[in-house]
């Protein structure tokens, strides 16, 4: 089989999100079961500093009818999977990914249809004729349309399917219809069946009617989207095209997140020895200037601050939390609003409360390990895959059971009678009530059912969700598509 995912971003080179996490850890997985499996990203600002020295190739790209992009493709292999680095530097030389800080780049739209169009110029050039062309979200969401509307008649993609992640339906790519034209958009699919959305082109929308299986990252969520309240107004689409439709729940690359082996942690430990757990909680609090309490319970945050991961009703309810004794060690980057919110809380609170605004991956490793709970209360949460980092840690994820939250972790019940299965605890409501009344039953089970919590706490060790069952999942579903 030969397989090229098409990605905006790749853990270890460019990331803001789980999405990289998944470019990264799927492809590797995937090339362990006799797979050809590459990767294309744009090679952006930091990835030109990094100046890969490797191979370079020339392409002239196509995106619509009047215009060629000349850009160069650099190799870089990481393991067993070549990662092609397509240069193009009106389009990613640039500070940021996405935006500049504040307001998303407004060409977009095609600097990522270029990212996507190059994918077929780059297969040609490098004779590499995939059997799948794996999309993810909005980014690469046209693949699907343009194999079969640019290539349809084109002998050389006559055998390629086209597999589609949504990672994330509520970034839809939406933009103004003036961009038909350059992204290379025939007028005639500008209609409701096929990518016009209210008057505007909707990328995710094309992603969902031109791709050959559409695969949500989560059974969950795969769910949700199928329902008014929790598609991202998008139910009637994916209903309509639910025959393609598969939600297959990520992995957890437990390669870099374990805390046997974890070099980033002060002390390492294991479900059987929990004394390096006990050293990491002592390092982290003294580090963030927290008291040195081994018998508080600390939780801890993780996250992009955006209205996706339940802010609007988390921070209240952290202000009624800690009427208790409790510390708290946040980290996470994003909407200024929220950012704010959370210095204040921290100032309200000091010795009692941290937050660290920024992006470190050195220091969520230490959150994951030191915490004894991890709050995840997500108003919607495709998969997620701090709760599953959080489980190897011993450190019980607080979640609201929604998609892939509800998928990975199994809520203790009140009166404890699930406890030889139980791995977290969570709430239904995205409400400040209910949050709280989560994050007060874990203090209880801390402070006053310590055997209870112990026991939790091993089987949240316990748990797996590996790549390798993943990428069984996905091959079963290439296989599929490649048979039709
Ligand atoms: P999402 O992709 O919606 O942000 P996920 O839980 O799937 O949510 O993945 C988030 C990934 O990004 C995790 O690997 C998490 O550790 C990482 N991450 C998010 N914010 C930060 C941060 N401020 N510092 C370090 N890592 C972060
Ligand atoms: C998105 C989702 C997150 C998911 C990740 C990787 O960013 O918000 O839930 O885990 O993609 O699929």
């Amino acid at each position: 089989r030969r397989i090229l995912h098409v990605a905006s971003e790749y853990e270890g080179l460019v990331k803001t999100g789980g999405l990289a996490d998944v470019a990264r850890a799927l492809p590797a997985a995937l090339s362990n079961i006799d797979t050809d499996v590459r990767v294309l990203i744009p090679c952006y600002r930091p990835l030109l500093e990094r100046n890969f020295p490797k191979r370079l190739h020339s392409l002239s790209v196509p995106v619509n009818l009047t215009e060629r992009y000349g850009c160069s493709v650099r190799e870089w292999q990481d393991g067993n999977i070549t990662v092609y680095l397509l240069e193009h530097n009106d389009f990613y030389d640039r500070a940021g990914l996405y935006d500049d800080g504040s307001w998303p780049y407004e060409d977009n739209p095609l600097r990522f249809a270029l990212l996507t169009k190059a994918a077929f110029e780059l297969c040609r050039e490098l004779d590499f004729r995939p059997d799948i062309l794996h999309s993810h979200d909005w980014q690469t969401a046209l693949t699907g349309y343009y194999l079969r509307v640019h290539h349809g008649d084109d002998p050389f993609f006559a055998g390629t399917r086209v597999a589609f992640n949504v990672h994330n339906g509520a970034y839809q790519g939406r933009c103004h219809a003036r961009w038909l034209s350059p992204l290379g958009i025939d007028p005639r699919h500008f209609t409701a069946d096929h990518l016009e959305d209210h008057g505007e082109i909707n990328l995710l929308k094309a992603g969902v009617t031109f791709s050959d299986a559409i695969i949500p990252v989560s059974p969950g969520y795969a769910a949700e989207l199928v329902e008014e309240q929790t598609s991202h107004g998008l139910w009637q689409l994916f209903r309509q095209h639910q025959d393609r439709l598969q939600g297959i729940l990520n992995g957890c690359d437990y390669g870099q997140w374990n805390p046997e082996t974890d070099r980033l942690l002060p002390a390492r430990f294991s479900a059987a020895d929990l004394d390096g757990k006990a050293a990491c909680k002592a390092r982290l609090q003294t580090a963030l200037g927290l008291a040195p309490e081994p018998d508080v319970p600390l939780f801890g945050l993780i996250s992009r601050l955006t209205d996706q991961k339940g802010f609007h009703y988390l921070i209240p309810a952290l202000h009624e939390l800690m009427q208790h004794p409790v510390q708290l060690a946040l980290l996470g980057s994003g909407d200024a609003h929220f950012a704010g919110l959370l210095r204040d809380l921290a100032a309200a609170y000091p010795g009692q409360v941290h937050f660290t605004e920024g992006y470190s991956d050195l220091l969520s490793h230490r959150i994951e390990a030191a915490s004894d709970f991890f709050l995840m209360p997500s108003l919607f949460e495709p998969c997620g895959l701090n709760q599953i980092y959080s489980m190897r840690y011993g450190t019980l994820p607080i979640v609201r059971r929604t998609g892939g939250l509800r998928d990975t972790v199994v809520p203790l019940q009140a009166n404890g009678s699930n406890r030889d299965s139980a791995t977290g605890l969570a709430f239904d409501n995205p409400s400040i009530e209910d949050t709280l009344v989560a994050m007060e039953q874990a203090v209880q089970l801390y402070r006053e059912q310590r055997e209870l919590f112990n026991q939790v706490q091993q089987n949240a060790m316990r748990q797996r969700f590996t790549w390798d069952q993943a990428a069984q999942e996905y091959l079963q579903l290439y296989d599929g598509l490649m048979a039709q």
